[in-house]
């Protein structure tokens, strides 16, 4: 077997109890201070694992992380840290790396992550990827702590909150790790189709069963089996098909639309609603019983606009993913940003968060965010405009040249994000006679990201310089 070369970045005195064990088991371990000898070692490639520190003087895990997403081969890292959270474990997951972990470091827990001689086989890869809930207000560590906590029994959960709060997060949180997580999770939107599809969509049917049943189908039931059925926007069921769904709940069982013997079904089942179900039982448009049956444990996540600074973390998670998605350069907030970010009123909650980060990611250039680059749908995209800030100049500013390059539509509606890229890209080309060097200067991206989008846009028949 080949020596392992492992870096870390770390004070020494952290590393230095393993040496003896790298040592006899032919490693070779590095460890570097700060972060110019870190990336002599890793641009080198001179190591085959990395493990780091959150932060020391000069240097923080969350930069060498963005530097790595950007490379086609990135090295594995690992954080650790002696002061560790939940909450930091989930960000620099987000961020990319491998795994999480509290010191004191063992060469048992080393070895076990040096990379295999072998690439892994893919069934080691099959566990689904963690869901990142970003809050740290009571009000949603309260809702977490209950989520995780039924998580693992198979009781009903009816997870309300106005639309885009998470509930599909959160019942998706809950299927990860609910036990169940190697088996699928089907969701089945109840209002997106009248009462008879959403029969057989739900139950299945059997061949001939009405005019169009060509074949047996199996409904959502079935194909949860093992794992776990979301049924999103559970208030909109009819009331004939809210009987037919008690009593798969109560009995386990289902009888497929024209079938004549019933089968047994393992499936968890989670409900959303953003309506307030109780109000609808008294207007007599949801059974009582059916209410009480799914509403076990009722998990209410609270508007965004009541999580305090929450949507500050969530403002930059969502910009550190942008940034990491659009390939461009680290960004931050403004203090102007912040405060404005505060007042909003959130009416679209998290989802009008994430969506107006994005824009803004893409807006902002090379940064910092600042209230300007907080577009709203609707609002038309001028440069000039001061939304409680200053004018879109300077170094970090929107420059004249970018801003030029968005054009809407007079009073129309907003372009989508994709469109907006797209029109940014073509301009650029456009301004540098399609040198896509100077080109992906220009959008701070990289040349191979331009290159792909370009490629893409090929695909859809685009003409491209
Ligand atoms: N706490 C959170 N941390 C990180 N991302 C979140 C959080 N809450 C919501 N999101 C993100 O916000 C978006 C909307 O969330 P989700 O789809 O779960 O909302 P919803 O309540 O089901 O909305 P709707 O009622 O419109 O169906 C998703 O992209 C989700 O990943
Ligand atoms: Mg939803």
């Amino acid at each position: 077997m080949a020596a392992k070369r492992i870096l870390f970045i770390s004070r020494s005195e952290l590393v230095s109890p393993l040496h003896a064990q790298f040592k006899a088991h032919d490693c070779q371990a590095m460890v570097v201070e700060d972060r110019v000898s870190a990336m002599k070692v890793i641009d080198g490639r001179k190591a085959d694992l990395v493990f780091t520190l959150p932060s020391l003087p000069g240097y923080r895990a969350q930069d060498l992380l963005d530097t790595l997403h950007q490379s086609d081969n990135p090295l594995p890292v690992i954080v650790f840290t002696d002061k560790g959270s939940a909450e930091e474990a989930r960000l620099y997951m987000e961020m990319g790396a491998q795994d999480y972990w509290l010191c004191p470091l063992t060469w048992e827990k080393v070895q076990a992550a040096l990379p295999a001689e072998a690439p892994p086989a893919p069934a080691s890869q099959a566990r689904p990827r963690d869901v990142a809930i970003i809050g740290s207000h009571p009000s949603v560590a309260r809702v977490l702590a209950l989520a995780r906590q039924v998580a693992a029994s198979k009781a009903t959960v009816l997870i309300s909150g106005e639309s885009g709060t998470g509930k599909e997060m959160f019942a998706r949180f809950i299927h990860i790790h609910s036990g169940r997580e190697n088996g699928p999770f089907v969701a089945v939107n109840c209002a997106a189709l009248p009462e008879h599809l959403l029969e057989s969509e739900l139950f299945g049917h059997e061949k001939g069963a009405f005019t169009g049943a060509i074949s047996r189908k199996l409904g959502k039931f079935e194909l949860a089996s093992g794992g776990t059925l979301l049924l999103d926007e559970i208030s909109e069921m009819a009331l004939p098909l809210q009987a037919k769904l008690l009593r798969a709940l109560q009995e386990g069982e289902i009888d497929r639309v024209g079938g004549v013997e019933t089968v047994k079904v393992d499936v968890r089942v989670l409900a959303t609603t953003n309506r307030n179900l109780e109000q609808s039982v008294e207007k007599g448009e949801f059974r009582q019983d059916l209410f009480y049956r799914l509403n076990v444990i009722p998990l209410r996540l609270p508007p965004l606009s009541q999580r305090g600074e929450d949507v500050l973390l969530l403002a930059d998670f969502f910009m550190r993913r942008y940034v990491r998605e659009y390939g461009l350069g680290a960004l931050r907030l403004s203090d102007e940003a912040r405060d404005w970010l505060l007042a909003h009123d959130w009416p679209g909650n998290v989802r009008e968060l994430q969506n107006l980060m994005e824009r803004a990611v893409l807006l902002a250039g090379n940064g910092p965010v600042r209230p300007v680059h907080f577009l709203m749908d609707g609002q038309e995209w001028s440069p000039d405009e001061q939304r409680g800030d200053e004018p879109g100049e300077g170094p970090d500013g929107v420059t004249p040249d970018r801003a030029a390059a968005i054009s809407f539509e007079e009073g129309g509606r907003i372009p989508t994000i994709q469109e907006m890229e797209m029109q940014l890209i073509m301009k650029s080309l456009d301004r540098t006679s399609g040198n896509r060097t100077k080109a992906s200067e220009l959008l701070g991206i990289s040349v191979r990201t331009l290159r792909n989008k370009l490629g893409e846009y090929r695909k859809i028949g685009l003409d491209i310089p």
